[in-house]
């Protein structure tokens, strides 16, 4: 099916040549994402034509070892399968400049490199920057893209920087790393991802929100009770990220982004338009309207930290978090966090947000369920059996994206008895094709100019004083609070649960 939106992005991108610079291109997320990303685009016939690709990192590669080394990782991961024949196209566009991140030199020959592939194109080209290196070389990559002029915009053409993950660790390392980023680069051509805003269930929570009129009345603490937003992930610390891991934990790692995004698409309010900044600005409202937990007690009280201890995932024996490779054997960071979040505005008064991210749960699964308030029981209450619960939408994030209505219906028969059925929708069977990748969508919006889906420099500092309280309240006494512990393979502690007990509420089963 034809989506008029995406063949605009697409025209806007195609008209957009550039050379895409990715620094750190040694790593996974360059082979697992971004590459096989910029090759699907190819294979859809979305990447601008005279696109090239330069991946510039420390170690001592050629070309040709650069893009052996990326064909073999898109022949596993790529989305539309790997063709011989049009790798062997997208292949030729492909380099590898090697030169430290601090070394002046090797920007001074980037920048010579990048002068010449301009030139063989007939003439000045754009240039995105991608920084996709370790955090530790966030500052001094910036820098030396400023030093070496490569961040300057030349005869109406534009040099962007997309920056990673994580932006920071902290409020004030987010504010330095900002300060740096706009020394360098113009705001309008920053580019701070997130990529679970280019999922595509993440980018239609606006357009279900918006353009179905039936929801507008009932998203409001009238018709809700309470918002859940559940990211379940099987996986523990393969791979050797247990390093990075314990010093982050869950609550930096993907509840300071990913989850507060959702949280804020779910929560905000209609944009005046949908420029990047109007949907911004809508956004950034929801954050500055995070409840900040006077004391520390009350932090305690409306979050839940824990840790996976041995167990079995998917059948298979697994260790203890603080058993896996690289993690402090006494750690005290959290592979799993709950919290109650309020939102104090006119609209969510009174409604909680249960947010929660765990690793080594039960199967990887991301969704937002919205539940409704139950119907009054004037007519049903007085009936024999239970009046089941109320109704719930369900958006799918991942896997098998779409989204679900949970009703309650009479069963047939003579006799009045009620079951809750579903009314789904998958985006799998409804569209016929699987949805592209995040990276995919983000990238070529970034071509294209388009901000939308990319943190503004408020947003992740409104973001990180949320998180920054929560850490603070968790370590502000002497005996912070317990380190809950759940069996691997489980869904969570049962001090998770807990906390919904307390309302009488309790987590969506996926
Ligand atoms: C990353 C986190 O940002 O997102 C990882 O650092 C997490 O810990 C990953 O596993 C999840 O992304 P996705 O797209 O696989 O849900």
């Amino acid at each position: 099916m034809s989506n008029p939106f995406r063949e605009e992005l697409v025209s806007q991108a195609r008209s957009e040549v550039c050379t895409v610079v990715i620094l750190g291109a040694t790593g996974d997320l360059t082979h697992r994402k971004l590459v096989p990303a910029l090759y699907n685009l190819a294979a859809e016939g979305e990447l601008p034509p005279g696109v090239k690709i330069v991946g510039m990192a420390r170690r001592d590669w050629s070309d040709e070892y650069f893009r052996d080394s990326l064909e073999s990782i898109n022949r596993e991961v790529s989305r539309s399968g790997h063709c011989e024949e049009l790798w062997g196209e997208f292949r030729e566009c492909v380099s590898y400049h090697c030169s430290e991140f601090q070394d002046a030199e090797g920007y001074r020959k980037l920048s010579e490199r990048l002068d010449e592939i301009d030139r063989e194109r007939g003439g000045a080209g754009n240039r995105l920057f991608y920084i996709a290196s370790a955090p530790g070389f966030f500052d001094d990559i910036l820098e030396h893209l400023g030093k070496a002029g490569l961040n300057a915009e030349r005869a109406g053409y534009w040099s962007r920087v997309i920056v990673e993950k994580p932006f920071g660790t902290d409020l004030p390392s987010a504010r330095h790393l900002n300060r740096i980023v706009n020394a360098t680069f113009q705001e309008r051509d920053t580019y701070r991802i997130d990529h679970y805003l280019g999922k595509e269930t993440a980018q239609n929570l606006m357009v279900l929100r918006f353009a179905n009129a039936i929801f507008e009345p009932i998203w409001n603490s009238r018709s809700i009770d309470s918002v859940q937003i559940t990211c379940a992930e099987h996986f523990g610390m393969e791979g050797g990220r247990g390093g990075y891991y314990d010093k982050a934990g869950a609550l930096r790692d993907m509840v300071q982004n990913h989850l507060l995004q959702l949280l804020s698409l779910v929560a905000m309010e209609p944009p005046t338009d949908l420029s990047a900044d109007g949907v911004r600005d809508e956004k950034v409202k929801v954050l500055r309207s995070l409840r900040q937990w006077e004391t520390p007690e009350l932090v305690a009280a409306n979050t839940v930290r824990a840790q996976y201890t041995a167990g079995h995932v998917n059948g298979k024996p697994v260790v203890g978090y603080r058993e896996e490779d690289r993690v402090d054997p006494e750690s005290m960071t959290e592979a799993y966090v709950a919290l109650r979040v309020m939102v104090d505005t006119w609209r969510w008064s009174g409604v909680p947000f249960y947010v929660r991210m765990g690793k080594r749960l039960p199967k990887k699964a991301t969704e937002i369920s919205v539940h409704f308030k139950d119907a009054p029981g004037v007519l049903f209450s007085a009936l024999p059996g239970r009046v089941p619960g109320g109704n719930v939408l369900v958006i799918r994030i991942q896997p098998d994206e779409g989204i679900s209505l949970r009703i309650i219906s009479k069963l047939p028969g003579a006799s009045l008895r009620m079951e809750p059925v579903k009314m789904d929708f998958h985006y799998a069977s409804s569209f016929g094709k699987s949805s592209p990748e995040a990276y995919e969508r983000l990238l070529l919006d970034a071509m294209a100019g388009d901000a939308t889906l990319f943190a503004r420099r408020d947003e992740v500092e409104e973001a990180w004083k949320f998180i920054d309280h929560l850490e603070r309240g968790w370590h502000a006494t002497e005996t912070p609070p317990k380190m809950a512990e759940y069996a691997a393979g489980s869904w969570g502690p049962v001090e998770s649960d807990a906390l919904m007990a307390s309302e009488g509420r309790t987590w969506r089963r996926l």
